[in-house]
């Protein structure tokens, strides 16, 4: 038998994917009589199909699971038939299931993109499309179905078709079909349809059963992520992971990336106990010697043929956030086993789904396709998705939520980055610091407009320097007279106002300055970002507390008068949100403390 196929099922909401799997197991008598009773009963109860079996109700039990949002992502089913094995991952078609098509892709051999005969190629259509061949299905069937009831002619077959072939045509994949089909009478789909007699192609299942996929050769060189490092005693030190490419065998040369150490392969285990070689797809235990140190998420590679190793990419990109993406806003990025900070630099563009055209954007909406710079904290392994699913997929989550926002494939590193590098100098932050007797810190305000951060952070200052410390305010609204004089207050602008001042803080803290930041920073992503930059103990975030009513009611500048009446928009606290910090330093609740007193106790934490 050849190797089992890899199926992703997918198509819009309505164009009929749960009846066309399920009399995909019926007539392949995957279903047993026990569940086929349930079927029939469920069927008469609350069936579509008067007193016929509504064969899409096989999958309820699936359903069910998945609305609850627990245990599966992708529900995948397995079929056999006496020629071949499949596995059929069922990518439900609501917009917000795009994540799951993603993923279910992600591995598939085989895309079946389902169309409805009387609408022919929708947007979702050509979205599920394209996100397949993006996450490497090289084979597309298009299921023409619903063919009996645009009654089996064939002028609205052939139109679909040249349509389906345009499409494929223009994203490049290897192979495209479509049959004419209708999954509610099984024509075509296991069996021929009597009623078109024009239509001499294979159903759908004996499409599936012959199509031929092409492996990834062996024989390229080896790769394994360590997915985790099992150490049950000092005496044993074991690297587990999937091999993603290649093979190896006991004695040879490896390299540890991306630090770039040498080691040699002492043994190769596995549950069954030691073997001599092992090789693609293999879940092994890899001991080396010497006893380099090896981490989660390193990848260890043939020595003479190394992956490569980059801290920006080129990526394309699929949006699965409610919220927009955001130019420089720092997310989690998991690339096979290794996770990251990573932002997107730039939006290159978007994509038209319907035609492939590229669109200018500022920001990727919740199911946009586009193309993007993408920057990673640290120097990754990986390889062009082209040549490795493996090591060139990746999520990226947000890291306030932990939820996965994106999914994308690396196109090639940018080597602008590669031609950078980090210059060490003699005169650093501690000596610099040491110079003015004090150490540098950054003591970041936030909270709303009007709770008190520029009273208290002015008042904060003429402590500092009556102490004779040496200082810098950055405020928002001055740091927006100059620096950021092009941002306004979109969600976006915000984001890339609050990089830019963290990273300015951070210059002035390595001069040795105590540094005070009061910017509303609503949001706790770019918050955490601007901690990230600095040494432990080195940031605080300091909460300035004041309800919004309170805030109103103060209105120095008159802007909450005008925000209510829609004068301004964006506002925070009135139609723009601000995220409560999660775990500040310190709160100040300027509600019930003066002034002084807040700077009071700010001081008090810095001695
Ligand atoms: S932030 O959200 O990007 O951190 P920032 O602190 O720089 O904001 O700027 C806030 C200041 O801009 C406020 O103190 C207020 O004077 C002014 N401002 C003008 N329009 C708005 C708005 N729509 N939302 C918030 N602040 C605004």
């Amino acid at each position: 038998m050849p190797p089992t196929l890899r199926v992703v099922l997918c198509g819009s909401v309505d164009d009929g994917k749960s009846t066309l799997l399920g009399r995909l197991l019926h007539d392949t008598r995957q279903v047993f009589a026990d569940e086929l009773e349930r079927v029939a009963e469920d069927s008469r109860r609350h069936g579509t199909r008067g007193d016929a079996t509504d064969l899409a109700l096989l999958l309820d039990g699936l359903q069910d699971e998945r609305e609850q949002g627990i245990t599966i992502d992708v529900a995948y089913r397995s079929v056999e038939t006496p020629r071949r094995r499949f596995m059929v991952a069922d990518a439900p078609g609501h917009e917000q299931y795009t994540r799951n098509l993603a993923s279910g892709a992600s591995t598939a051999d085989i895309a079946v993109v389902l169309v409805d005969a009387r609408k022919g190629i929708l947007p979702q259509t050509a979205r599920h499309t394209r996100i397949a061949a993006m996450f490497g299905v090289r084979h597309i069937v298009h299921a023409v179905n619903k063919m009996d009831l645009a009654g089996w002619d064939r002028g609205t077959f052939e139109s679909i078709v040249r349509a389906c072939r345009a499409l494929a045509e223009e994203i490049g994949v290897e192979e495209a079909v479509s049959i004419p089909l209708s999954a509610l009478t099984g024509d075509n789909l296991t069996r021929p349809a009597t009623e078109a007699p024009w239509y001499t192609g294979p159903t759908l299942l004996d499409h599936l059963e012959t199509t031929e996929i092409e492996r990834p050769a062996a024989r390229r060189p080896f790769r394994m992520p360590v997915q985790y490092v099992n150490r049950p005693n000092p005496d044993f030190r074991g690297y587990c992971g999937r091999i993603a490419a290649g093979a190896v065998t006991r004695g040879d040369r490896v390299l540890i990336s991306p630090a770039g150490t040498a080691a040699e392969v002492e043994s190769i285990v596995v549950w069954q106990g030691t073997r001599e070689s092992a090789t693609r797809g293999d879940s092994i235990t890899l001991t080396v010697k010497p006893d380099v140190d090896v981490a989660r998420g390193d990848v260890i590679a043939a020595a003479a043929d190394p992956p490569e190793v980059a801290d920006q990419f080129q990526a394309r990109i699929v949006w699965l956030g409610d919220n927009p993406l955001a130019v420089g806003r720092p997310y989690r990025m998991k690339l096979h086993a290794r996770e990251v900070g990573a932002t997107v630099t730039r939006i290159r563009h978007r994509v038209d789904v319907s035609d492939g055209g590229r669109l200018a954007a500022a920001r990727l909406e919740l199911n946009d396709l586009g193309v993007v710079n993408l920057a990673t904290d640290r120097s990754v392994p990986f390889a062009p998705f082209d040549r490795s699913r493996e090591l060139g997929g990746f999520i990226l989550i947000d890291r306030a939520t932990n939820a996965t926002v994106g999914a994308g494939t690396i196109t090639y590193a940018l080597m602008r980055a590669a031609n950078l590098k980090w210059q060490e100098f003699d005169i650093d932050a501690e000596v610099r610091a040491r110079l003015k007797r004090q150490r540098a810190r950054c003591l970041w305000l936030t909270g709303l407009s009007a709770s008190g951060k520029s009273t208290v952070a002015n008042l904060l200052e003429r402590r500092l320097v009556a102490e004779g410390r040496h200082t810098y305010l950055l405020d928002g609204d001055n740091v927006r007279h100059g620096l950021n004089r092009d941002l306004g207050f979109t969600e976006a602008d915000r984001v890339e106002n609050i990089r830019r001042v963290a990273e300015v803080a951070r210059l002035m803290v390595d001069a040795g300055l105590i540094v005070i930041v009061s910017f509303i920073s609503p949001f706790q992503s770019e918050r955490d970002f601007a901690r990230s930059l600095f040494e432990p103990g080195d940031f605080m975030e300091i909460f300035v507390d004041a309800s919004v009513e309170e805030c109103a009611r103060r209105d120095p500048k008159g802007l909450y008068a005008k925000a209510m009446t829609g004068e301004i928009r964006n506002f925070t606290g009135v139609d723009s949100p601000y995220e409560r910090p999660e775990r500040p330093d310190m709160r100040l609740d300027t509600g019930k403390l003066s002034p002084d007193e807040c700077v009071e106790l700010v001081m008090r934490r810095l001695d």
